[in-house]
Protein backbone atom coordinates (compact mmCIF):
# COMPACT_ATOMS: atom_id res chain seq x y z
CA UNK A 1 0.00 0.00 0.00
CA UNK A 2 2.64 2.38 1.03
CA UNK A 3 5.16 2.46 -2.18
CA UNK A 4 8.64 1.51 -1.18
CA UNK A 5 11.50 4.28 -2.01
CA UNK A 6 14.86 3.60 -1.89
CA UNK A 7 17.53 6.25 -2.22
CA UNK A 8 21.20 6.97 -2.65
CA UNK A 9 22.69 9.42 -1.36
CA UNK A 10 26.35 9.84 -2.67
CA UNK A 11 27.51 12.48 0.03
CA UNK A 12 30.85 13.94 -1.26
CA UNK A 13 31.74 11.76 -3.96
CA UNK A 14 31.99 11.61 -7.70
CA UNK A 15 33.24 14.40 -10.23
CA UNK A 16 30.14 15.21 -12.47
CA UNK A 17 31.39 12.67 -14.99
CA UNK A 18 31.63 10.05 -12.30
CA UNK A 19 28.34 11.12 -11.77
CA UNK A 20 26.68 11.03 -15.29
CA UNK A 21 28.35 7.94 -15.30
CA UNK A 22 26.72 6.44 -12.78
CA UNK A 23 23.09 8.10 -13.78
CA UNK A 24 23.56 6.33 -17.04
CA UNK A 25 24.45 3.48 -15.70
CA UNK A 26 21.04 3.01 -13.68
CA UNK A 27 18.63 4.36 -16.47
CA UNK A 28 19.80 1.44 -18.37
CA UNK A 29 18.54 -0.56 -15.38
CA UNK A 30 15.62 0.89 -14.36
CA UNK A 31 14.22 3.16 -17.55
CA UNK A 32 11.17 1.89 -16.59
CA UNK A 33 10.60 0.69 -13.38
CA UNK A 34 7.01 0.79 -11.30
CA UNK A 35 7.65 -1.12 -8.02
CA UNK A 36 9.20 1.49 -6.16
CA UNK A 37 10.46 5.20 -6.26
CA UNK A 38 14.59 5.13 -6.98
CA UNK A 39 16.20 8.57 -6.03
CA UNK A 40 19.65 9.60 -6.47
CA UNK A 41 21.14 12.68 -4.60
CA UNK A 42 24.36 13.48 -6.32
CA UNK A 43 26.53 16.69 -5.17
CA UNK A 44 25.72 19.78 -6.12
CA UNK A 45 27.67 20.54 -8.70
CA UNK A 46 26.36 17.11 -10.60
CA UNK A 47 22.95 17.96 -9.89
CA UNK A 48 21.61 19.46 -13.66
CA UNK A 49 23.74 17.06 -15.58
CA UNK A 50 22.76 14.41 -13.96
CA UNK A 51 19.03 15.77 -14.53
CA UNK A 52 19.29 15.84 -18.17
CA UNK A 53 20.43 11.91 -18.05
CA UNK A 54 17.34 10.96 -15.61
CA UNK A 55 15.13 13.12 -16.94
CA UNK A 56 12.59 10.66 -19.65
CA UNK A 57 13.56 7.57 -16.67
CA UNK A 58 11.66 6.55 -13.65
CA UNK A 59 14.47 7.11 -11.50
CA UNK A 60 14.32 10.70 -9.65
CA UNK A 61 16.79 13.17 -8.36
CA UNK A 62 17.18 14.44 -4.92
CA UNK A 63 19.65 16.99 -3.53
CA UNK A 64 21.76 16.55 -0.13
CA UNK A 65 20.61 19.55 1.68
CA UNK A 66 19.23 23.37 0.90
CA UNK A 67 18.90 26.83 2.96
CA UNK A 68 15.90 28.06 4.07
CA UNK A 69 15.73 31.30 2.46
CA UNK A 70 14.21 31.87 -1.55
CA UNK A 71 17.31 33.98 -2.24
CA UNK A 72 19.99 36.71 -0.66
CA UNK A 73 23.48 37.19 1.15
CA UNK A 74 24.56 33.43 2.01
CA UNK A 75 27.88 32.38 0.39
CA UNK A 76 27.38 29.04 0.14
CA UNK A 77 24.04 28.00 0.28
CA UNK A 78 21.92 26.86 -1.66
CA UNK A 79 17.75 27.68 -2.33
CA UNK A 80 14.90 25.43 -2.85
CA UNK A 81 14.69 27.20 -6.51
CA UNK A 82 17.69 26.43 -7.54
CA UNK A 83 17.03 23.01 -6.38
CA UNK A 84 14.04 22.60 -8.39
CA UNK A 85 15.67 24.33 -11.24
CA UNK A 86 18.46 21.73 -11.49
CA UNK A 87 15.29 18.73 -11.53
CA UNK A 88 15.00 17.91 -7.81
CA UNK A 89 12.03 16.47 -6.68
CA UNK A 90 14.02 15.41 -3.47
CA UNK A 91 15.87 16.88 -1.02
CA UNK A 92 17.68 15.28 2.59
CA UNK A 93 17.13 17.43 5.71
CA UNK A 94 18.85 17.13 8.24
CA UNK A 95 20.90 14.41 7.60
CA UNK A 96 23.04 13.33 10.90
CA UNK A 97 26.55 14.26 9.20
CA UNK A 98 25.05 18.09 9.08
CA UNK A 99 23.47 18.21 12.25
CA UNK A 100 26.86 16.23 13.93
CA UNK A 101 30.04 17.92 11.76
CA UNK A 102 28.08 21.01 10.63
CA UNK A 103 25.92 22.50 13.84
CA UNK A 104 22.62 22.06 12.44
CA UNK A 105 19.95 22.04 14.88
CA UNK A 106 16.31 20.59 15.23
CA UNK A 107 15.32 23.91 14.60
CA UNK A 108 17.35 24.09 11.36
CA UNK A 109 15.98 21.22 9.98
CA UNK A 110 12.04 22.65 10.76
CA UNK A 111 12.28 25.46 8.80
CA UNK A 112 14.12 23.32 5.81
CA UNK A 113 11.51 21.12 5.88
CA UNK A 114 9.07 23.36 6.24
CA UNK A 115 10.73 25.21 2.73
CA UNK A 116 10.98 21.70 0.37
CA UNK A 117 7.61 21.47 1.54
CA UNK A 118 6.37 24.79 0.29
CA UNK A 119 8.07 24.24 -3.25
CA UNK A 120 7.10 20.98 -4.02
CA UNK A 121 9.67 18.66 -3.02
CA UNK A 122 9.92 15.88 -1.23
CA UNK A 123 11.87 16.02 1.90
CA UNK A 124 13.90 12.85 3.51
CA UNK A 125 14.24 14.14 7.20
CA UNK A 126 16.87 12.29 8.97
CA UNK A 127 16.57 11.41 12.74
CA UNK A 128 18.47 9.27 15.08
CA UNK A 129 20.33 8.32 18.18
CA UNK A 130 23.87 8.35 18.68
CA UNK A 131 25.82 4.98 20.28
CA UNK A 132 25.87 6.31 23.70
CA UNK A 133 22.09 6.87 23.56
CA UNK A 134 21.04 3.59 22.34
CA UNK A 135 23.05 1.99 25.32
CA UNK A 136 21.78 4.25 27.44
CA UNK A 137 18.24 3.11 26.69
CA UNK A 138 17.30 6.96 25.64
CA UNK A 139 16.73 5.82 21.85
CA UNK A 140 12.70 6.73 21.90
CA UNK A 141 13.07 9.71 23.90
CA UNK A 142 16.14 10.87 20.84
CA UNK A 143 13.81 9.64 18.35
CA UNK A 144 10.86 11.37 19.80
CA UNK A 145 12.47 14.92 20.55
CA UNK A 146 13.70 14.98 17.06
CA UNK A 147 10.59 14.46 15.57
CA UNK A 148 8.47 16.81 17.44
CA UNK A 149 10.78 19.96 17.08
CA UNK A 150 11.47 18.68 13.49
CA UNK A 151 8.11 18.48 12.27
CA UNK A 152 6.52 21.51 14.42
CA UNK A 153 3.87 23.51 12.55
CA UNK A 154 4.24 21.13 10.07
CA UNK A 155 -0.09 20.80 8.45
CA UNK A 156 -0.99 16.61 8.34
CA UNK A 157 -1.58 17.25 4.50
CA UNK A 158 2.30 18.24 4.13
CA UNK A 159 3.33 15.78 6.58
CA UNK A 160 2.00 12.83 4.74
CA UNK A 161 4.51 14.18 1.71
CA UNK A 162 7.51 13.73 3.66
CA UNK A 163 9.73 10.69 3.84
CA UNK A 164 10.99 10.24 7.46
CA UNK A 165 14.72 8.30 7.36
CA UNK A 166 15.67 6.47 10.84
CA UNK A 167 19.48 6.42 10.56
CA UNK A 168 20.95 5.05 13.23
CA UNK A 169 24.11 7.19 13.39
CA UNK A 170 26.18 4.24 14.94
CA UNK A 171 25.09 2.24 11.89
CA UNK A 172 26.26 4.70 9.48
CA UNK A 173 29.45 3.93 7.63
CA UNK A 174 30.55 1.46 9.72
CA UNK A 175 29.20 -2.03 8.26
CA UNK A 176 26.87 -2.73 11.54
CA UNK A 177 23.94 -2.82 10.27
CA UNK A 178 20.71 -2.05 12.87
CA UNK A 179 19.18 -5.43 13.20
CA UNK A 180 15.69 -5.69 11.46
CA UNK A 181 13.97 -6.11 15.21
CA UNK A 182 16.00 -3.03 16.24
CA UNK A 183 15.14 -0.74 12.97
CA UNK A 184 11.52 -2.14 12.79
CA UNK A 185 10.84 -0.76 16.70
CA UNK A 186 11.97 2.49 15.76
CA UNK A 187 9.87 2.61 12.62
CA UNK A 188 6.73 1.44 15.01
CA UNK A 189 7.76 4.43 17.66
CA UNK A 190 8.29 6.52 14.63
CA UNK A 191 4.70 5.68 13.09
CA UNK A 192 3.01 6.02 16.27
CA UNK A 193 4.51 9.73 16.93
CA UNK A 194 3.04 10.29 13.36
CA UNK A 195 -0.56 8.79 14.64
CA UNK A 196 -0.69 11.04 17.85
CA UNK A 197 0.33 13.98 16.29
CA UNK A 198 -1.79 13.79 13.49
CA UNK A 199 -4.18 10.88 12.89
CA UNK A 200 -5.01 7.09 11.61
CA UNK A 201 -4.51 7.56 7.95
CA UNK A 202 -1.37 9.91 8.53
CA UNK A 203 -0.09 6.92 10.37
CA UNK A 204 -0.42 4.72 7.27
CA UNK A 205 0.55 6.80 4.61
CA UNK A 206 3.75 8.30 6.02
CA UNK A 207 6.81 6.55 4.38
CA UNK A 208 10.15 5.62 6.69
CA UNK A 209 13.24 4.66 5.41
CA UNK A 210 15.87 2.41 6.90
CA UNK A 211 19.48 3.69 6.74
CA UNK A 212 22.43 2.67 7.81
CA UNK A 213 25.20 -0.01 6.37
CA UNK A 214 22.48 -1.25 3.96
CA UNK A 215 23.62 -3.91 1.79
CA UNK A 216 22.39 -5.92 -1.53
CA UNK A 217 22.77 -8.42 1.25
CA UNK A 218 20.84 -7.17 4.21
CA UNK A 219 17.95 -5.00 2.57
CA UNK A 220 15.32 -8.06 1.96
CA UNK A 221 15.37 -8.94 5.67
CA UNK A 222 15.28 -4.83 6.71
CA UNK A 223 12.45 -4.58 4.14
CA UNK A 224 10.09 -7.80 5.19
CA UNK A 225 9.52 -5.79 8.49
CA UNK A 226 5.83 -4.45 8.65
CA UNK A 227 6.99 -0.43 9.03
CA UNK A 228 10.00 -0.30 6.95
CA UNK A 229 9.25 1.48 3.66
CA UNK A 230 13.09 2.06 1.98
CA UNK A 231 16.26 2.61 2.38
CA UNK A 232 18.77 5.71 2.20
CA UNK A 233 21.58 4.09 1.09
CA UNK A 234 25.24 5.51 1.59
CA UNK A 235 28.34 3.74 0.53
CA UNK A 236 26.54 1.16 -1.18
CA UNK A 237 25.06 3.28 -3.39
CA UNK A 238 28.05 4.81 -4.80
CA UNK A 239 28.68 1.38 -6.91
CA UNK A 240 25.75 1.09 -10.08
CA UNK A 241 25.73 -2.42 -9.37
CA UNK A 242 25.36 -2.98 -5.91
CA UNK A 243 22.54 0.13 -5.82
CA UNK A 244 20.70 -1.97 -8.58
CA UNK A 245 20.85 -4.83 -6.49
CA UNK A 246 19.42 -3.18 -3.23
CA UNK A 247 16.66 -1.83 -5.46
CA UNK A 248 16.53 -5.15 -6.85
CA UNK A 249 16.22 -7.27 -3.51
CA UNK A 250 14.24 -4.44 -1.77
CA UNK A 251 11.00 -5.44 -3.79
CA UNK A 252 11.48 -9.42 -4.48
P1 LIG B 1 26.01 4.13 4.75
O1 LIG B 1 25.02 3.38 3.89
O2 LIG B 1 27.32 4.36 4.07
O3 LIG B 1 26.12 3.53 6.11
O4 LIG B 1 25.39 5.61 4.94
C1 LIG B 1 24.09 5.75 5.38
C2 LIG B 1 23.70 7.16 5.22
O5 LIG B 1 24.16 8.02 5.94
C3 LIG B 1 22.76 7.50 4.14
O6 LIG B 1 22.32 8.82 4.27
Amino acid sequence: MRRPVIAGNWKMHKTVQESINAAIGLKRKFYTFAEADIVICPPFTSLSKVSDQIMDSSIMLGAQDLYWEEEGAFTGEISPNMLKDAGCRYVIVGHSERRNIFGETDDDVNKKLKVALRHGMVPIMCIGERLEERDSGMTLEILEKQLARGLRDVAKDEAVRIVIAYEPIWAIGTGRTATPQQAQEAHRFIREFIERSYDREAFSKIRIQYGGSVKPENIAQLMAQEDIDGALVGGASLDVNSFAEIVKNAVL
